[in-house]
């Protein structure tokens, strides 16, 4: 029934295989045909076109970005305005205002999920860079920030020709709480500083101006409004609007009785503290976003799009200049699935006065004037969503004329599906790829000793499978077999099952048969989207299907011991391959992006030196016990629960968080890093129930905070003979142990370049107050006095924090 009048955000009435479509000759005639229109540049609608529609005070461009919005409001009628608070934003002709869709998506590249990108003009692919989860396992902040450079870039052109708006919903910075969380691939991972420095990264970049100084602006919000205030002036001009979602505790979609329409998420201080909010506040507060989306589900029994409490305080206190929008239908539910509203009047009302802007989806269209009737909703308050939406599309010089004659107003084709963007693509998935097993230094294969591969599997000669969740239709993409039959065309292909669900091994035979002829054996095994998606979660770790069984069936006549590759966002427990000496490799290569068959054979054959780490933990099947909507992070023993993330995970992993081998081994030095740091502020409190007790300080009554923040000298000792770029974890965990703390946090990390026996010097800054600390059960963040102890591999150095 949901589905009745629910779109959801990936559910489009648009061709759902987009892979299978490329760039066809056919086409280019049209393409001329358009490209000759847009040229013209008269058929392109924009607000305050001469010689008409010019002359509003919201047209001149050397008023204040408030000013010109007040005006804007100010000049629309009551129904007027109401057509304005829908993603489908109605044209408003007495102002010259056109129709103005604000759901574009731009997750790992322009994705056709949403209404604003079209793929049907003058462009008709993009390029699909690997899914998120994937170039979070690069730690390579430099990758990030370059990947939504380029994004940026291609949706810029897209806007340029008509193809897409301006304002986009990514990234989705949800904390990869539960592993079978089907969304989780679209994700930097389970670590709250990670994702917070992701959502910064990206939306930092996927915004500012050109000549935007990045390096000035890596750290601290003081510093970060100056940079913006140098680039983007003081009406903080932005080249496109990103948006951080799903505020707040977003990550079940479908489990059990459970659905996200309807779920009402419980959630600790403690836990909002230090794991659900940071990137949130990383996102607005320094990354600047200008665009928040709240979530279906409830928080404590308020919908997250109703709680005006977080949405003040985001305002307030982390200084969010933006505008709120709902997912999609998530007004909607209020009152129809969660029965919080006692009317859609009702509904609407709640979400207007809590902050939100806008409803994608057709909500507020159809209730707000009723809402109005009735008192339940005053027409200031559309005023004031109305003001927001519209300083952003200010901010966004879309009320500035002629797009073509703006900055970015060059950019077009020619800057989509670029050999520089490719490259790129090469580059993450590289940086991207883990390799969990090696036995005996399998890897690489020597190109000139292998006369013969066999690939087996389902996804191996398949182009959909690449991309993951939001993908748009991609420029050229590879398979696995076509990269590896580049190196080595002497190389056969049987697929074992139809598909990843590999419901019945029906091909069986065949993949023994090829296995059995072949030198070298590489069998693709894992997920695709039937297993984990939005709106989907899955109730097992385990391969589908008979994966495992084709993957025994094709090591018992494989003459070498096989090499497995692994496709997904979300764990796998593999153990059984762990353990089997006649799989000799196992390397995951998540959703590598369009260029994935590429990556796959350079690594295999060694052109590069894999050095990523895994971005979430590996589980056991046996997690699955623990029920998906239980919110809690931490342990309790009292009721069996064991956790969530390799912070408080008390049970067993198959693969931990950070895992990744290499074709080099690396050893690390601690070369200098403070023994003492001293806190000042006022009286410390103790732990009565910690062991031995303990004192702590609260993070806001430490008057030396700023000031706090370390270097960390470290020495990256290449043991091997190839050069290679590796990812470095530096961790903390405090000495005394207190139920409920984490095991240990990551408070560093960065992707260095290393030579074969070579050492390489890194330094990482560690701010304490930050990511040292941790949250009581109030939800104050607080910094344990005494030992600390920082981790880099197996070294340790000991950081005493005293007042
Ligand atoms: C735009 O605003 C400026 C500053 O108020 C004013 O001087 C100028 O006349 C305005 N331009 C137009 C075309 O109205
Ligand atoms: C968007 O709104 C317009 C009216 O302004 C309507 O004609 C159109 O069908 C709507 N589009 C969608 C996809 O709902
Ligand atoms: C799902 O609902 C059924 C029937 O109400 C109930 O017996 C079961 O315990 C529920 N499952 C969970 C995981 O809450
Ligand atoms: C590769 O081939 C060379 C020459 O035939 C041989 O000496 C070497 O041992 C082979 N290496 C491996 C790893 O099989
Ligand atoms: C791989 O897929 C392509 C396109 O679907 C098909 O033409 C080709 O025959 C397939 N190759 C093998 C070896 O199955
Ligand atoms: C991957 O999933 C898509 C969407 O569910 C499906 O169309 C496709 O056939 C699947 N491919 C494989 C190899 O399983
Ligand atoms: C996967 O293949 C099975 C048949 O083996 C089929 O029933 C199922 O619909 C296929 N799934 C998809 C997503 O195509
Ligand atoms: C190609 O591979 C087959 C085994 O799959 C092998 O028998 C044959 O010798 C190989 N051909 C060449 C030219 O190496
Ligand atoms: C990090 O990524 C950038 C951009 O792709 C790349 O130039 C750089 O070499 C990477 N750093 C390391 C150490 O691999």
């Amino acid at each position: 029934m949901i589905n009745n009048y629910l779109f959801l955000e990936n559910s489009m009435a648009r061709p759902r295989q987009l892979w299978l479509r490329k760039r066809q000759p056919s086409h280019h005639l049209l393409i001329l045909l358009v490209g000759v229109l847009f040229s013209a540049g008269d058929c392109r609608e924009f607000p305050c076109k001469p010689p008409h529609f010019n002359a509003f005070p919201f047209c001149n461009a050397s008023l204040q970005v408030a000013d010109r919005a007040r005006s804007l409001v100010s000049l629309l009628k009551l129904p007027e305005k109401i057509k304005l608070l829908s993603n489908n934003a109605s044209a408003v002709p007495r102002l010259g205002l056109p129709a103005y869709e604000w759901w574009s998506e731009s997750l790992h590249g322009i994705a056709g999920n949403g209404p604003g990108v079209r793929f049907d003009g003058v462009i008709t692919a993009v390029t699909v860079f690997p899914q998120v989860i994937v170039t979070a396992a690069s730690f390579n902040r430099t990758l990030w920030r370059a990947l939504a450079r380029a994004i940026a870039v291609e949706a810029r052109a897209m806007y340029n020709v008509g193809q897409a708006g301006l304002t986009f919903w990514a990234p989705n910075i949800n904390i990869f709480r539960d592993p079978r969380w089907g969304r989780g691939q679209e994700t930097p991972g389970e670590d709250p500083m990670v994702a917070s420095l992701y959502a910064f990264d990206y939306v930092s970049a996927f915004q500012s101006q050109i000549g935007w100084n990045w390096e000035s602006s890596l750290s601290g919000s003081r510093r970060r409004r100056r940079a913006l205030k140098e680039s983007g002036g003081e009406q903080g001009l932005m080249m496109l609007s990103a948006c951080c979602k799903h505020h707040t505790a977003y990550d079940l979609e479908k489990w059990s009785n459970f659905t996200r329409y309807t779920f009402d998420a419980k959630v600790s201080e403690q836990d909002m503290e230090d794991t659900y909010q940071p990137p949130f506040r990383a996102c607005i507060e320094e990354g600047g976003a200008s665009c928040l989306m709240c979530s279906y589900n409830q928080i404590n029994g308020v919908p997250s799009c109703a709680r005006g409490d977080l949405l003040r305080k985001i305002k307030e206190d982390w200084g969010f200049h933006g505008y709120v929008t709902s997912d999609c239908d998530a007004v909607a539910i209020i009152f129809e699935n969660q029965k919080y509203a006692s009317s859609p009047e009702d509904a609407v009302a709640d979400v207007l006065k809590a902050g939100m802007d806008i409803n994608c989806g057709t909500y507020l269209l159809r209730h707000t004037e009723l809402a109005v009737k009735l008192r339940k909703v005053k027409e200031m308050e559309i005023d004031l969503a109305l003001f927001n939406l519209y300083s952003v599309l200010l901010r966004l010089r879309f009320f500035d004329g002629d797009p073509a004659k703006q900055p970015y107003g060059e950019l077009g084709p020619g800057d989509v599906c670029t050999k520089d963007h490719r490259e790129l693509a090469l580059e993450a998935a590289r940086q991207g790829l883990v390799l969990l097993k090696n036995e005996g230094g399998f890897l690489p294969l020597i190109r000139s000793n292998v006369t013969s591969i066999a690939l087996i599997g389902p996804a191996g000669n398949r182009t959909e499978v690449l991309g993951g969740g939001y993908s748009g239709i991609p420029c050229d993409p590879k398979t696995l077999l076509g990269g590896l039959r580049d190196y080595l065309p002497n190389t056969s292909f049987a697929s074992g099952c139809v598909n990843t669900s590999c419901v019945a091994a029906d091909g069986l035979d065949e993949a023994v048969r090829v296995a059995s002829v072949a030198e070298v054996v590489v069998v693709v095994a894992g997920l695709n989207l039937t297993e984990e998606t939005e709106d989907h979660d899955r109730v097992s770790l385990l391969l589908p299907g008979k994966q495992e069984d084709l993957i025994h069936a094709v090591a018992s006549v494989s003459k070498k011991p096989l090499i497995l590759v692994l496709m997904g966002g979300g764990p796998l427990d593999v153990s059984f391959a762990k353990e089997d000496s006649r799989i000799a490799g196992i390397i995951w290569i998540g959703y590598p992006g369009e260029v994935g068959g590429q990556v796959l054979a350079e690594v295999l054959f060694g052109d590069f030196n894999p050095g990523s780490r895994l971005p979430m933990t590996w589980y056991p099947e046996s997690f699955t016990a623990v029920p998906m909507n239980d919110m809690s992070m931490r342990p309790d023993p009292s009721r069996d629960y064991p956790g969530r993330t390799y912070r408080f995970y008390s049970g067993v992993s198959v693969y931990e968080y950070g895992y990744g081998l290499s074709y080099s081994t690396y050893s690390y030095k601690f070369l200098s890093a403070p023994s003492k740091i001293k806190l000042e502020g006022s009286l410390s409190e103790a732990f009565m129930d910690g062991e031995p007790p303990c004192e702590y300080l609260h993070i806001d009554k430490i008057t030396s905070c700023e000031n706090l923040a370390f270097t960390v000298k470290i020495a990256v000792v290449n043991n091997g003979d190839m050069d290679g770029s590796h990812a470095m974890l530096l961790y903390s965990r405090s000495a005394t142990s207190v139920p409920g703390f984490p095991k240990k946090q990551l408070v560093g990390f960065d992707r260095v370049f290393t030579t074969a026996h070579g050492t390489t010097t890194v330094e990482v800054t560690v701010d304490p107050c930050k990511h040292m600390s941790t949250a009581d059960e109030q939800g104050r963040r607080i910094l344990m006095q005494g030992a600390h102890h920082l981790m880099l591999g197996d070294e340790e150095h000991v950081v005493l924090v005293c007042s």
